[in-house]
């Protein structure tokens, strides 16, 4: 965007490009902020959706009125946002995505799914850049049955280098688990070159799309991507801690069979059977009863995204974060700050990681002024500002302040 020889990127450059976004009137969709606060923060739990209130408070109605008579619409809700998601989100097909339990469950499930589908193969293979609960999951399923854990070293500004992941490739591999954007540097992986490469040597595709799903392309059915999962309270602002998504490559749901038995992925949930029998399709990596309330809310969030076209929130998303990039260079650089994501726009998500030594008290500071980053230890910055609802001017504010925090602190 900006060169050594163009001018300094201005406030009032920033207002220009705000009046010249297409996605401009998304921002109305949400909740107002507080006056002067900036939200930096929507890939780690996005805004509210005005339409969220009403339609939790029509579920809150249905239970007082209806109690248990209204579970005859509420059976279908883990489903039908799962189409949503997999229609205008995730490019994959209804009836290949469900919703419920939290991402750290599908994760487990979908890898153990896949463990339990390739007998012989003893090796799991993920990168050192991926996120804690994705660790933690393959750790303890090498732990149960007796497999090899391989984690390929990545570079953290950069994401993993294809080179070394062909490398570590073999036909012992029964799993590659990816994230499809690093939870740090936000670098954005080929899905579809990744993908290709598991399956020439037979291993199953597991991607983690929380931070991809509503920000950059994810192209689930044309990269073959066996499986996938992806958190909700993210870019899909379906509020704090709400159900996560699991996707089932259609073709692959009749031997992709996952461990956890419950009865709502019973094939007939209310007979009460003492076996268990899988339910045909993706129905049968639902475990428990649906958290309703918390599902519901996420469907006004699916739907401003579906309005927006990934596409556009691509498109903006990278401009924001090169804004970001621009700012960074010219103002926080001389501060000792570094950029640690990467610069190539269509390879990132539309995150950007800053690192300062003293980031954590950069970030507490900038708290204390309404305006929310988050810090991922030990020395980085995280700034998020989601497509939906982030203007280019919030984006210039917000660095200004830091701008001005680096003069004081540094
Ligand atoms: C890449 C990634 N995977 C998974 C999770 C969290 O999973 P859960 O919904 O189980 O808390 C996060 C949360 O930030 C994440 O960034």
């Amino acid at each position: 965007m900006n060169t050594a020889t163009s001018p300094p990127i201005t406030r009032e450059a920033a207002l220009q490009m705000d009046r010249e976004d297409p996605l401009a009137a998304f921002r109305d969709r949400f909740a107002p902020l507080k006056e002067g606060a900036l939200y930096m923060d929507g890939n780690s739990l996005g805004r509210q959706p005005n339409e969220t209130g009403p339609i939790v408070s029509q579920a809150l109605a249905a239970w007082r009125d209806e109690m248990i008579i209204a579970w005859r619409e509420w059976i279908r809700v883990p489903r039908r946002i799962g189409d949503a998601i997999a229609q205008s989100i995730v490019e994959a097909r209804p009836g290949e995505v469900i919703v419920g339990d939290s991402t750290s469950v599908n994760l487990y499930k979908a890898a153990a799914a896949a463990v339990g589908a390739q007998p012989g193969r003893r090796t799991l293979l993920t990168s050192d850049d991926n996120f804690p609960t994705d660790m933690y999951t393959l750790q303890s399923l090498a732990a149960q049955h007796a497999l090899y854990l391989k984690v390929l070293p990545t570079d953290p500004v950069n994401g993993l280098d294809l080179q070394v992941l062909r490398a570590a490739l073999d036909s012992d591999v029964a799993l590659l688990a990816l994230s499809h954007v690093a939870y740090r540097s936000g670098a954005l992986l080929d899905m579809t070159a990744v993908t290709q490469m598991a399956h020439d040597c037979g291993a199953l595709m597991l991607w983690d799309v929380s931070h991809s799903a509503g920000s950059v392309r994810v192209p689930l059915e044309s990269s073959g991507a066996d499986m996938a999962v992806g958190c909700t309270y993210k870019y899909l602002n379906g509020g704090p801690g709400a159900p996560s998504f699991v996707y089932v490559r259609a073709s692959e749901q009749q031997r992709l069979r996952q461990p956890l038995w419950g009865w709502f992925g019973h094939r007939e949930q209310f007979a009460m059977s003492d076996t268990f029998e899988p339910a045909e399709g993706i129905d049968s990596f639902l475990v428990g009863i649906p958290a309703i309330l918390s599902t519901i809310a996420i469907e006004p969030g699916v739907r401003c995204t579906a309005d927006a076209g990934i596409d556009r929130l691509q498109a903006k998303g990278q401009q924001l974060t090169e804004l970001i990039i621009t700012l960074a260079d010219e103002w926080l650089a001389p501060c000792g700050f570094s950029v640690a994501s990467p610069r190539d726009a269509a390879r990132r998500g539309s995150h950007i990681t800053l690192k300062h030594p003293r980031a954590k008290e950069f970030v507490r500071a900038l708290i204390a002024q309404d305006v929310t980053p988050d810090f991922r230890p030990p020395d980085m910055i995280r700034l998020g500002p989601a497509p939906l609802y982030t203007r280019f001017v919030d984006v210039w504010d917000a660095m200004q302040q830091l701008r001005s925090l680096a003069s004081k602190i540094s």
